[in-house]
């Protein structure tokens, strides 16, 4: 574990933050870092940018540790170690499906493909505008459908309410979803009878971050989502029975 300064804060909306350190981790798209605030906990992040020398994490609000983060100052100092876990596939014609902070993953992806010359669509969902992050980036490199649950941005709704006719109108060849694991069950199960390939970038609480304690591992499968994960392509999902229904907690407990 090596600590970095802050070097810069960029705020998205209320809660929700951009943190960038000095500091590159030739990570690929869907890998996380574990960031440390000395004295309070470890947590695992995607990396939403990598440029200019400069890593990028984004950030949502939730409980103990990221209110903490929130605090945080350009300067103050906190620990990254990484990259973890395996990444997204880089395909053609490919539909990007983000969901509130499960956007920033798909940030790295969309850029890596448009510097690749990789045609893609992006479907882009979160309660409110101010946390549907970096869309004007995603708007400046692909075409792009808007959902929030409030109207500010884009249609009302969810981003599966035209899920079917979008992946028909767009020829649409591979799938991409990172976002709320309930989002993930409604768009595995539109997308199932098409038998369009997919991949899923996941969450699950994490430990140690490089496979040794089992905090992570996905039932009945055994996947550890911090090593053959988060990306999960739908071969690494069939034998996975817990998906939206439970997961462990901060004991190991399944709730
Ligand atoms: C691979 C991966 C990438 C992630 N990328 C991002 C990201 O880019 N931006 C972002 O805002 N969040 C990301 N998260 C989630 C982030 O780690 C949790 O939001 C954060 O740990 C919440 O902690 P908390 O103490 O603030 O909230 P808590 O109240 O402790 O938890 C809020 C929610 O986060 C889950 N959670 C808590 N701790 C962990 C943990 N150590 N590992 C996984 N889930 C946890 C809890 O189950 C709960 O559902 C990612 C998680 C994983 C596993
Ligand atoms: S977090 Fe320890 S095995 Fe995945």
């Amino acid at each position: 574990m090596q600590t970095f300064p802050i070097q810069k804060i960029v705020e998205h909306g209320p809660g929700v933050k951009s943190f960038y350190f000095e500091q590159t981790f030739e990570a690929l798209p869907g890998q996380f870092v574990n960031l440390w605030i000395p004295g309070v906990d470890e947590k695992p992040f995607s990396i939403s940018c990598e440029q200019n020398g400069l890593t990028e994490i984004s950030v949502k609000a939730y409980g103990p540790f990221t209110q903490e983060l929130m605090k945080k100052k350009v300067g103050e100092r906190l620990g990254l170690r990484g990259p973890f876990g395996h990444g997204f596939s880089l395909k053609e014609n490919s539909l990007l499906i983000g969901g509130g902070i499960g956007i920033a993953p798909l940030r790295r992806l969309a850029q890596e493909l448009s510097d690749l010359g990789m045609r893609f669509v992006s479907l882009l969902g979160a309660a409110t505008e101010h946390e549907l992050i970096f869309k004007s980036h995603f708007q400046e490199i692909s075409t792009c459908y808007f959902y929030t649950d409030d109207g500010s941005f884009g249609e009302k709704g969810l981003v599966t309410e035209h899920l079917l006719q979008i992946i028909q109108d767009e020829k649409i060849e591979y799938i991409y979803a990172a976002g709320p694991e309930i989002m993930f069950v409604k768009v595995k199960e539109l997308i199932d009878p098409l038998s369009i390939p997919y991949e899923f970038c996941m969450e699950r609480y994490m430990k140690c971050g490089i496979g040794i304690c089992g905090q992570c591992v996905l039932d009945d499968s055994g996947v550890r989502l911090c090593v053959e994960g988060p990306v999960l392509n739908q071969d690494d999902l069939k034998g996975v029975t817990e998906l939206g229904k439970v997961h462990r907690n901060a004991t190991g407990r399944r709730e």
